[in-house]
């Protein structure tokens, strides 16, 4: 090889080294093989070779060409790996720093309950309704078939609020029953419906909170039977309380919405509080078949269509399922308590399993 040549690689040899990004890189490559590259032109002008050497100098052009081809190629190769290394490294994370204290919320035990209530009756075909905090008297009594100056108004001691709607005085519902007129006169039947939600009354102890949580459900067909009251609550109890042979008793009542009507009993150890065994009988909802004047008054034939209704207290029920002895604590937001009976929102509230649909 000639020196000239030589000369030239060892330039190229020494530019390729020498670029330290792919941008310098090309500029190497085009110098020596673009189209005015210096590789380039002493090809171009071989033909000006005298014809005796032109076929070797041929030869060593083109054996040089792809060497510095080759040597191009490798440094390219060289600078991209570097170029990934330096990325890496800048997006480097260090997997052992301990994560930042984050702490996560838990769900209140009467969020939690009503979930559970929704699980099992969604299960069984029930849609969720809801209604207003603020009724008229209408819907919380009349409509239930509790005219004005019924004895069960006194019981109920309710707070009566200022102003009227529909004629109607406002009070704060004192039961979720409201939400069975609302359903009849907003949905045509067939109906399933629960409706968990806030209710008040003016008292204050222990066992009682002036706003509290009831869980309402009503179904409407044109063949619903006691009997179907009996395994639909059935059904829910020993899901909700995980008692699969919880003892059962419905004891007959009165509520003036439905006829007739029945207290339901489930069997618990009076003074151990457990559920389920013990001999003893707790109280534990309210049910019966709706009074056919409560269908009356929401257009609905009561030759036609017949169903059932019961109603129920969710921080009742929550505190005999989770053994919370008070009540008041579950609107005082003690963190200590609430850290102890909350509920992980990663725990589904899934507790249907065994409910024929
Ligand atoms: N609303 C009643 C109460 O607050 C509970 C109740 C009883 C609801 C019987 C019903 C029912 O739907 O059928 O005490």
């Amino acid at each position: 090889m000639t020196d000239d040549l030589h000369a030239l690689r060892a330039e190229t040899e020494a530019a390729l080294a020498a670029a330290s990004d792919l941008r310098a890189w090309d500029a190497v490559r085009v110098g020596v093989l673009g189209k005015q590259g210096r590789l380039t032109g002493l090809l171009k002008e071989l033909g000006r070779v005298a014809p005796e050497g032109r076929r070797e100098r041929g030869a060593q052009l083109n054996v040089l060409k792809d060497e510095l081809a080759t040597l191009i190629e490798a440094r390219r190769v060289e600078l991209d790996a570097a170029a990934l290394d330096a990325r890496l490294a800048g997006e480097r994370m260090d997997v052992s720093l301990p994560p930042l204290p984050h702490p996560h919320g838990l769900v209140h035990p009467i969020s939690r309950t009503m979930e559970e209530m929704a699980a099992i009756f969604g299960a069984m075909g029930f849609t969720v309704g809801e209604g207003l905090d603020i009724e008229t008297d209408w819907f919380n009594f009349s409509a239930l078939n509790i005219p004005a100056h019924h004895p069960a108004r006194a019981d109920h001691d309710t707070f009566y609020l200022p102003g009227e709607r529909d004629g109607r005085p406002l009070l704060l519902r004192t039961q979720t029953s409201d939400v069975q007129i609302i359903s009849m006169l907003q949905t045509p039947p067939p109906l399933r419906v629960i409706a968990p939600g806030r209710t008040y009354r003016a008292d204050h102890d222990a066992t009682h909170s002036p706003m509290f949580h009831q869980c309402e459900g009503l179904v409407i067909d044109r063949d619903i039977t006691l009997g179907h009251l009996k395994g639909c609550l059935t059904d829910f109890l020993r899901a909700f309380f995980g008692i699969a042979d919880l003892p059962m008793r419905f004891r007959s009542s009165y509520f003036p919405f439905t006829e007739p009507s029945m207290e339901v009993d489930i069997g618990w150890n009076r003074r151990t509080g457990e559920l389920g065994g013990g001999g003893d009988w707790l109280e534990i909802l309210g049910s019966g078949m709706v009074h056919p004047r409560v269908l009356a008054n929401c257009g609905l034939d009561p030759r036609e269509w017949q169903g059932f209704a019961f109603g129920m207290g969710v921080e009742r029920v929550a505190m005999l399922k989770h053994g919370i002895p008070d009540l008041r604590p579950f609107f005082e937001g003690d963190l200590r308590w609430l850290r102890h009976y909350g509920a992980s929102p990663l725990a589904p509230a899934s507790l249907h399993e065994g409910i024929a649909p």
